[in-house]
């Protein structure tokens, strides 16, 4: 019996994970993973939700995104990494958990109506994403969520869903908090919010001279033509990624507002403050990349163990509604 506090998490498998990715939730995972009880789900059904046409990267994508975990610092030791659609059983839970959400619920979910109309998605499936995210969580019986902000409505959901079940069915589910941590914001390179869809993004897998290549190409205060204009580090996005891998970034935001500091050496300090960063990282995800196997009996053993605890809980579940035949 395990006394630790149980967290769920997960991310869609993108691919290749970008920096917001690192310093907004696998960092923080790493950190939480000697004191809870950690499940970390690549949620690949969740990711057809919106890419439903063009499903074959996803192996590829699935395996990127978890060398990128393992890359980060995870320890299969400690934590459960595995792959949505292995477990069945969230399928099933989001299946009965639809017969007793009612469709406003879903539809006021502020990603919903956001995402519905700008990438135009009219699924069934997308309509009810933050339920088979409410399955995700309550499979495990999770106590904490760690997520950004953008998260906390579907945790919410996740809440008001776990309640109504409990009081329809009897006490299965406890109701989990969402654990918001402060990190830094990553801007991308053109100063918009790094992420993959705007190409704007820096990767964990990228090597040095990529990297080095996307800095120079980095945006900066427009105002900053010559070596010599003062600079306004507090719009210039080279200047935030200073502050969180360079540890002269104090000295850098005098060289830049001073107008002593040009953008070309100061894109080339920044290259070198977060390749030499990453470095070890870095060395860590190639020899994954060349250990296929490895990786995935990781991902077998994840599932192993999640497998395990998300069959009690529907045993349980199926028990409350009746779905299941007593003993005779
Ligand atoms: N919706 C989450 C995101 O976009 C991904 C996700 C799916 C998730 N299931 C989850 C996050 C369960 C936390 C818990 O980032």
């Amino acid at each position: 019996m395990t006394l630790k506090p149980v967290i769920l998490s997960g991310m869609q498998p993108t691919g290749q994970l970008h920096l917001g990715n690192y310093e907004g939730a696998l960092k923080n995972w790493v950190s939480l993973q000697d004191n809870y009880r950690m499940f970390l789900c690549i949620v690949d059904w969740h990711a057809l939700t919106s890419d439903f046409n063009d499903t074959a990267p996803m192996q590829e994508r699935i395996f990127q995104t978890a060398v990128d975990y393992l890359a980060a610092g995870l320890d299969p030791d400690k934590c459960s990494i595995f792959i949505q659609s292995e477990i069945k059983e969230h399928a099933e839970l989001h299946l009965l958990l639809s017969m007793i959400v009612p469709i406003p619920w879903l539809e006021r979910v502020p990603a919903y109506k956001e995402k519905a109309e700008a990438l135009d998605l009219d699924s069934y499936g997308f309509l009810g994403y933050p339920l088979l995210q409410a399955a995700d969580i309550l499979i495990y019986k999770a106590d904490a969520v760690p997520v950004g902000k953008d998260q906390v409505p579907h945790i919410e959901l996740t809440r008001e869903v776990a309640r109504r079940f409990n009081s329809l069915y009897g006490k299965v589910f406890p109701e989990p908090e969402a654990l918001l941590t402060q990190f830094p914001a990553i801007p991308g390179t053109d100063g918009r919010k790094m992420s993959k869809s705007y190409g704007n993004d820096i990767r964990l897998a990228d090597t040095e001279e990529e990297t080095t290549k996307k800095i120079k190409k980095m945006v900066t205060d427009p105002k900053k033509i010559y070596k010599g204009d003062p600079g306004r580090p507090e719009i210039c996005p080279v200047y935030a990624l200073h502050q969180v891998y360079s540890t002269n970034s104090e000295e850098i935001r005098i060289g830049c507002s001073t107008g002593a500091l040009g953008c070309v050496d100061c894109k080339m300090q920044l290259a070198a403050s977060l390749n030499a960063a990453l470095r070890p990282l870095r060395e860590k995800r190639k020899e994954l990349v060349n250990n296929k196997k490895y990786v995935i009996n990781i991902l077998k053993k994840g599932a192993d163990e999640a497998r395990q605890v998300a069959g009690a809980t529907m045993d349980e579940v199926r028990r409350a509604m009746h779905l299941m035949r007593e003993d005779v």
